[in-house]
């Protein structure tokens, strides 16, 4: 079986990260998916980046910015694309996008929304540590 690998500058300049779909469960009374069911998305997909770069175990910091364009229905497609801002000592920054797509699926996406994070590379105990694998 061939083994698709990425090399750290593809991931630098974007990543699609995550896939899903919301359900019924993640939407608020006007049928809109919560901020809040979308912000944990944001903060796992970029997590994923970090961790990639880190080559471990992060902890988020700081969500230094986000911002809702449009809304996510119940039912929308959405994809989770992350690429890395800047990357400090021990720090990483991550770009978070949001695309949506509306049913029936077709190649129109939108972007619903956009973020920025900052992770911290960790060791066992939780201390920060040095990036060491970029
Ligand atoms: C992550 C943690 C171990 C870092 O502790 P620390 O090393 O003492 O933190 P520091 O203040 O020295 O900052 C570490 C890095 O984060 C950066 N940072 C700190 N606050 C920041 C902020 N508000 N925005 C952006 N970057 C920030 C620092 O500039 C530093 O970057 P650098 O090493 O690349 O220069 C500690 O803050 C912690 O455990 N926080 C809780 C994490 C958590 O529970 N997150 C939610 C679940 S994952």
């Amino acid at each position: 079986m061939q083994i698709l690998t990425k090399s750290t500058q593809e991931i630098k300049e974007h990543d699609l990260v995550l896939k899903l779909m919301p359900m019924p469960s993640d939407s608020n009374i006007n049928g809109h998916v919560f901020g809040g069911w979308t912000m944990s998305q944001i903060d796992i997909a970029g997590s994923i980046l970090a961790a990639k770069i880190a080559d471990g175990k992060v902890a988020t910091i700081a969500v230094n910015y986000i911002q809702f364009k449009t809304p996510i229905l119940v039912g929308d497609l959405i994809s989770l694309y992350a690429s890395i801002v800047k990357t400090g000592n021990t720090s990483i920054t991550v770009s978070v996008e949001i695309y949506t797509q509306k049913r029936p699926f077709n190649h129109e996406s939108v972007k619903a929304v956009e973020a920025k994070l900052t992770y911290v590379a960790i060791d066992k105990q939780g201390n920060s540590r040095p990036l060491t694998s970029i």
